[in-house]
């Protein structure tokens, strides 16, 4: 199936590890070029170098900083503004369920987590805004949970932070559909790699955790990297080209609610 992604330039934050990994590996596989981002610059370049040997070194790029600080997106903007000149895609990906403190309602944790989980979407599309290449199409794809849609054991926080993804999604879609950019986002379960959260939640309680999974996922199984990298890959591509202002929920059921 042709995507029509070739030769796209997709900037994709935390992507070193994890889902954000998956999500650059499966752009490149689709003839795109991408700029993956991480803080820790031993596994970041580790990682540049992976991918650059399986698909060239003039498909992957790497900007290494803390993409929830603005400092660091401006500097983003400016490393794309000479690499690239324009962008054609953007996935707003880093997140970050693991509660900072122990009390649900503490305000520091609600600032923490709007910081990380919201705040860090709206300055990068802000930031970037100036960046599209004027031929009335792009992407912008931000990442959601299920933790918005149901009560689950997630951190309040992160719970609301998530919400406001699906509503952010839903205005930036309104506004940016006059210059043919689509938005949308995609809404995770539970997703296990190694090194995750999911693995840590393991190593904690092993048996809870998977009697967890067996009674609320129908599917009986965390999601792979690679699931939720499809539904990011298929939102950016021309086969998704009237979908905007969606969540594409990818959770093995786990969300009952019928919205
Ligand atoms: N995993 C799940 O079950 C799940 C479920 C629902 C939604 N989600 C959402 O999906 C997204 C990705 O999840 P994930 O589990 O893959 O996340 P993750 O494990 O936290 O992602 C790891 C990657 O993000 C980078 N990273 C973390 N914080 C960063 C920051 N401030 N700036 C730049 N890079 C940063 C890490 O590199 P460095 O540490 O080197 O910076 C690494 O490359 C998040 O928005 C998350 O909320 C995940």
């Amino acid at each position: 199936m042709d995507l029509s992604l070739d030769g796209k330039r997709m900037l994709i934050t935390a992507s070193t590890d994890g889902i954000g990994y998956e999500i650059a590996k499966q752009f490149l596989k689709e003839g795109a070029v991408v700029l993956i981002n991480g803080r820790d610059v031993c596994k970041a370049k580790e990682k540049e170098k992976k991918l650059q040997e399986e698909y060239g070194r003039d498909k992957v790029f790497l900007y290494i900083g803390d993409a929830t600080k603005e400092d660091e997106l401006l500097r983003m903007r400016e490393y794309i503004a000479e690499l690239w000149g324009t962008v054609n895609g953007i996935v707003a990906n880093v997140g970050s369920g693991k509660p900072v403190g122990t009390r649900r309602l503490d305000l520091l944790e609600w600032e923490n987590s709007y910081s990380i989980n919201l705040f860090s979407a709206v300055k990068l599309i802000d930031i970037f805004d100036g960046l599209w290449e004027e031929e009335k199409s792009g992407n912008i794809i931000l990442m959601s949970s299920i933790a918005a849609y149901d009560v689950i054991s997630a951190p309040y926080a992160y719970a609301a932070a998530k919400n406001g993804i699906r509503t952010l999604v839903k205005y930036l879609a309104d506004d940016y559909a006059k210059r043919g950019i689509r938005v949308n986002c995609v809404v995770p379960g539970n997703v296990f790699y190694p090194g995750g959260r999911w693995e840590e939640l393991l190593s904690q309680d092993y048996e809870g955790v998977h009697q967890h999974i067996d009674k609320n996922v129908p599917l009986k199984r965390f999601a792979r990297p690679e699931e939720i990298a499809s539904a990011v890959v298929f939102l950016a591509s021309e086969r998704a080209s009237f979908i905007t202002g969606t969540a594409l929920i990818v959770d093995g059921g786990q969300c009952r609610g019928i919205f």
